[in-house]
């Protein structure tokens, strides 16, 4: 049975985590989130006190990283020079760093080489913002998947910790901030590929999502058929 190789690329709140993680079970795929790799990079650039201008810094830092996704019985695991750094990740500094250092071309490179590796075995979901452009741009299906600014910062906002001191406005802000960011650099920018299918998520309940690519990945592979459970 043929394994494929499915991208889906798209900015911040659009929903791209929970429909992958989704489709990934769906298919029996593996799911990989490379958004986790950028920010696992600016986590140890901050331990090491390493600065995001600081290209030569960024570049040592990554020569000497080793990061593997594990799967335990707490789900998918990010291991980083042997640490389980998974849940150390998820706060706003380490999101507004990931965004200044994926702007970079050392940590792109490098990150580049990993994600193509994680990705030979095909039979997996990559979730990022240049899977279908620049990491797979030989993939076998491609998602754009995209939604309003406030439905995304509303979604994000409800996702907030209840101790967290946030306002929606502050989020949309902070979605702004890291959309123009993804958008502009000059590295990998934040693209639809030109054959991706693009599916705005603003109106449209996850499950609806998940089954329109579900259809799609069939229509482009008829073959594909016998290769998951619905
Ligand atoms: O998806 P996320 O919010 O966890 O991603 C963190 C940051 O990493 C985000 O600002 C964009 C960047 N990123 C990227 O540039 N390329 C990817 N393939 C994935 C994420």
């Amino acid at each position: 049975m043929k394994k494929l190789l499915i991208t889906i690329d798209g900015p911040a709140g659009a929903g791209k985590t929970t429909v992958s993680r989704e489709l990934a079970v769906r298919l029996g795929y593996t799911y990989i989130d490379t958004g986790a790799l950028y920010r696992a990079v600016a986590h140890e650039a901050q331990a090491k006190g390493i600065s995001a201008n600081d290209g030569e810094g960024l570049e040592k830092l990554c020569n000497g990283l080793e990061m593997m996704f594990v799967r335990t019985e707490k789900g998918l695991r990010l291991i980083c020079n042997q640490v389980d750094i998974t849940d150390r990740i998820r706060t706003p500094e380490i999101t507004m760093l990931a965004s200044e250092v994926s702007a970079r071309y050392v940590v792109r490179k490098y990150l580049l080489g990993l994600q193509r590796d994680m990705g030979k075995a095909k039979g997996a979901v990559f979730e990022g913002r240049d899977m279908g452009t620049v990491v797979f741009p030989e993939a076998d299906v491609k998602f754009f998947l995209y939604a309003s600014t406030k439905t995304r910062a509303q979604r994000r906002y409800n996702e907030l910790p209840t101790t967290a001191s946030s306002t929606l406005e502050e989020v949309e802000k902070d979605i702004k901030r890291r959309d123009n960011n993804d958008r502009t650099r000059d590295v990998a920018p934040l693209k639809p590929a030109d054959d991706a299918i693009r599916i705005d998520s603003t109106d449209m309940p996850i499950q609806e999502v998940v089954d329109r690519m579900i259809s799609h990945i069939q229509h482009c592979c008829t073959d594909l058929n016998n290769n998951y459970s619905q």
